[in-house]
């Protein structure tokens, strides 16, 4: 595509992005803006048939998305904290990920059941939640996703992965685990702006050890790439879950617009969206499943998606910092449950395997 055609489908983007904020902002009465902006339908080759959505196991990997907000470090380690109760129980922590500078969090560890690998992203810690979703209207697909010519990504989103401490440490602890638990499947969640990293993840583990190894499960997860991306995706991830709750407005960013080919953003398959209708005094929790397309429009695309409290509670379970203040943390730094807490490059790591310094500065 020459430089003049990618500027004008930018600023077509551009314009048509400002019409739905206007839309969402202004109207209470219009059709689902977005739903209306998406004209032609992208129906993608379903490669997932063998994979579906189990509630039970979507209601255990919620809490673990729950408990990486904790900002007691500690107790999160030792797995004592208030999140850290109900299904999760016997979970052993292996490392403890913080990118102070970013202000990220992650975690990996064994679960019993099912016996796994958990890898769990936070999502934003930013000081007010609607600040980040507003500034979502306007992440450009700006970076080609590597080996994939027509994928694009969102720079933040995939360098957020990539190019922090985050994907170095995790790949050493699934390394540990596997040494020392035997070859445990892999699980990677993640909520909101961690579900975009969970979704980066799955995709470069899928890569490394296998699509059959790796299952993702993501909650209220923006857009991360355009089509061509969505479909690489299905097809190298099929083992995924994208669940999304009733009016929550982040799936529905960055804006999808079917006209503008494979200038704009596009969901993978397969959402999961968690509806609830009222009859009389009788509320229906209902939990669809979606098409494969990744855009189904009787989803969450049915509805207006604008509401921010929607987005912070999954199946009941509350999804959001357990603290004020942007990226605070705290450690008891005499407790020898952890073999190390380094802060090298403001991250800081809290593992129970060995650290190597040297490691950890080379990257
Ligand atoms: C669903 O997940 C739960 C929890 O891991 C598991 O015990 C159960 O066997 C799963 N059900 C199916 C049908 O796979
Ligand atoms: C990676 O991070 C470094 C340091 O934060 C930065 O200078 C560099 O531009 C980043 N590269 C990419 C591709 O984002």
């Amino acid at each position: 595509m020459s430089s003049r055609r990618r500027t004008a489908a930018a600023a077509a983007a551009a314009a048509a992005m400002l019409l739905v904020l206007t839309g969402i902002l202004l109207s209470e009465n219009l059709p689902a803006a977005e739903a209306a902006a998406g004209g032609g339908e992208l129906r993608m080759k379903c490669s997932d048939d063998d994979y579906s959505y189990n509630h039970t196991l979507a209601h255990i990997l919620v809490q673990y998305a729950s408990a990486v907000y904790t900002s007691d470090l500690t107790s999160l380690f030792m797995w004592t904290c208030p999140r850290c109760q109900g299904d999760t129980k016997g979970f052993e922590m292996i490392e403890i990920i913080v990118d102070v500078e970013n202000c990220l969090q992650a975690f990996v560890g064994v679960a019993p059941d099912p016996q796994s690998i958990i890898i769990a992203f936070r999502g934003t810690q930013e000081h007010s939640v609607s600040n980040w979703i507003e500034d979502l209207f306007w992440k450009q697909l700006d970076v080609t996703y590597p080996g994939m010519p027509e994928a694009m990504v969102h720079h933040g989103f995939y360098s957020a992965y990539y190019n922090t401490t985050l994907r170095h440490e995790i790949l050493k602890s699934i390394r540990w685990a596997r040494k020392t638990y035997g070859r445990l499947p892999i699980i990677v969640i993640g909520h909101s702006m961690g579900g975009s990293l969970a979704s980066f993840c799955a995709l470069d583990l899928s890569v490394k050890y296998g699509s059959q190894e790796v299952q993702l499960m993501t909650f209220g997860q923006p857009r991360v790439g355009n089509p061509a991306f969505a479909a690489y995706f299905n097809e190298q991830v099929p083992r995924k879950i994208r669940v999304t709750h009733q009016n929550d407005v982040v799936p529905h960013l960055p804006p999808y617009f079917g006209y503008l080919g494979e200038w704009t953003y596009h969901h993978f398959a397969r959402e999961v969206w968690l509806h609830e209708t009222t009859v009389g005094n009788v509320v229906t929790r209902n939990e669809i499943i979606c098409d494969g397309s990744g855009e189904d429009p009787t989803c969450s695309r049915s509805v207006y998606g604008r509401s921010v409290a929607d987005h912070l509670e999954y199946y009941g379970i509350s999804l959001h910092s357990d603290s004020r203040g942007t990226c605070q943390f705290v450690i008891a730094s005499n407790d020898m449950a952890y073999n190390n807490i380094l802060e090298v490059d403001r991250t800081i790591i809290l593992a129970r395997y060995p650290q190597e310094l040297h490691a950890v500065e080379s990257i």
